[in-house]
């Protein structure tokens, strides 16, 4: 019997070989400027080589004001269009789809010399940098990045918009009332608190034009008591699926650290362990599988919309499972993918249990500063990186 990750979906009017998306993660691979280079084409073609239905690029930033790190990739300005077209070119080619993710990092960026946007003047509690609260037309004019920055992905030829809308960036700072202190139209109330990223879901649509499914990874509730509440998170997300919105992808809003979003997940066996060198952190205690699904079965529970369920989706029996209780309908992975590429096609070649990919976070800690790829894959990265982690003291 084919497991239910290998049948065909479709999201919105975009039809899927399979269940399996990777889900964004930035690669630190543009130019200092933000345009694809051919590092970036390999591991796309590679990733749509490797068998998942869709891919999800990194962030890309719609405004420079927006830029979160380094090297990542932009879309600003039309001049980045021919660099993405080859991409999403080669993806085609490779047999998947690709959404593009359009974010704006607000309070959340480490770009050095950059005054942070932010709603209003509240510093993130994870990253530096004391924002300056936006006027009506800094917002205005974030809103009409969005809608710009869709139509270039529509003429780039991608498939979908995928708006970051969760883990602290700027829409989830507008969301929440621990950093939208704002009492005008943006702010003051669930209403305006909503204002913001329904607007950017208005002008994505109109930017994306008909043909293009539009999507979010979405804040549902803040990590911390007192921020937004799953309540409210629930409510705007009913509002964003009546507006046209196709799929969630399911997360914290704001967090009080990033490993909230991304836990470490460990079950390795002695060989694999063996393979890895023993590190010290194969014994941390290991986070459950499929973190965000008591958000997905929230969702689920309230209303009819397409779920993307990312978030330590780690073994195939899990997979089964949370796709045959009809908690989500795609599972979506990032760490297994940078370490596992091909795991899809593995999948589909009869491969069972769980994947390859420890969750030790490495990649992650170098996000923003070295190319993307899984340290744990010989011994000379991982002194590399113990070289850069002293260097870094
Ligand atoms: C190196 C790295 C870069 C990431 N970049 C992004 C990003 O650009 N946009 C985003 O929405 N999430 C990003 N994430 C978060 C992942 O999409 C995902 O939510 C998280 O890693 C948990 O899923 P996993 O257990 O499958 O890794 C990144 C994660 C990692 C490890
Ligand atoms: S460095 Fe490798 S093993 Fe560690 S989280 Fe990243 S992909 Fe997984």
């Amino acid at each position: 019997m084919t497991p239910p990750f290998l049948e065909p979906g479709r999201i919105g009017p975009v039809a899927l070989p399979n269940r399996l998306v990777r889900a964004p993660t930035s690669e630190t691979m543009a130019t200092e400027d933000g345009e694809v280079t051919p590092d970036l084409r390999r591991l796309y073609g590679e990733l749509a080589r490797g068998g998942a239905g869709l891919l999800l690029t990194g962030h890309i930033f719609v405004r420079p004001d927006g830029q979160c790190s380094p090297r990542q990739m932009a879309l600003h300005d039309d001049r980045f269009v021919p660099g993405l077209a080859r991409l999403v070119r080669e993806v085609h080619a490779g047999g998947a789809r690709i959404f593009a993710e359009l974010s704006h990092a607000g309070s959340q960026t480490m770009m050095p010399g950059l005054t942070p946007l932010a709603p209003s003047g509240v510093s993130s509690a994870i990253y530096p940098g004391q924002p300056r609260g936006m006027t009506g037309q800094d917002i205005a004019e974030v809103i009409a990045a969005f809608g710009a920055a869709a139509a270039r992905a529509r003429a780039a030829g991608f498939d979908g918009i995928h708006i970051h809308g969760g883990n602290g960036y700027l829409a989830a700072q507008f969301a929440s009332p621990a950093s939208n202190r704002r009492d005008d139209d943006w702010g003051g109330d669930a209403a305006g608190r909503s204002r913001f990223l329904l607007a950017v879901l208005a002008a994505v649509r109109d930017g994306a034009g008909p043909g293009l499914a539009v999507t979010a990874r979405y804040g549902v509730m803040d990590s911390a008591p007192g921020g937004l509440s799953l309540e409210e998170g629930l409510a705007r997300l009913e509002a964003l699926a009546d507006a046209g919105l196709d799929a969630v992808e399911p997360t914290y809003n704001l967090m009080r650290s990033y490993r909230e979003n991304i836990r470490p997940y460990v079950a390795v066996g002695a060989t694999r362990a063996l393979r890895d060198w023993v590190a010290p952190r194969l014994w941390r205690p290991a986070a459950p599988q499929a973190y965000y699904r008591p958000l997905a079965r929230a969702i689920k529970a309230r209303m009819d919309l397409p779920v993307i369920l990312v978030g330590g989706v780690r073994g195939t029996d899990v997979m089964e499972e949370v796709l045959r209780s009809g908690d989500a309908d795609f599972l979506s992975m990032a760490r297994p993918l940078v370490r596992e590429p091909d795991l899809p096609k593995q999948l589909a070649g009869g491969r069972r249990g769980v994947v390859d990919c420890v969750s030790c976070n490495i990649c992650l800690a170098h996000d923003g500063h070295d190319a993307l790829k899984c340290w744990r894959r010989n011994p000379v990265d991982l002194l590399r990186h113990a070289a850069w982690r002293l260097a870094r003291r």
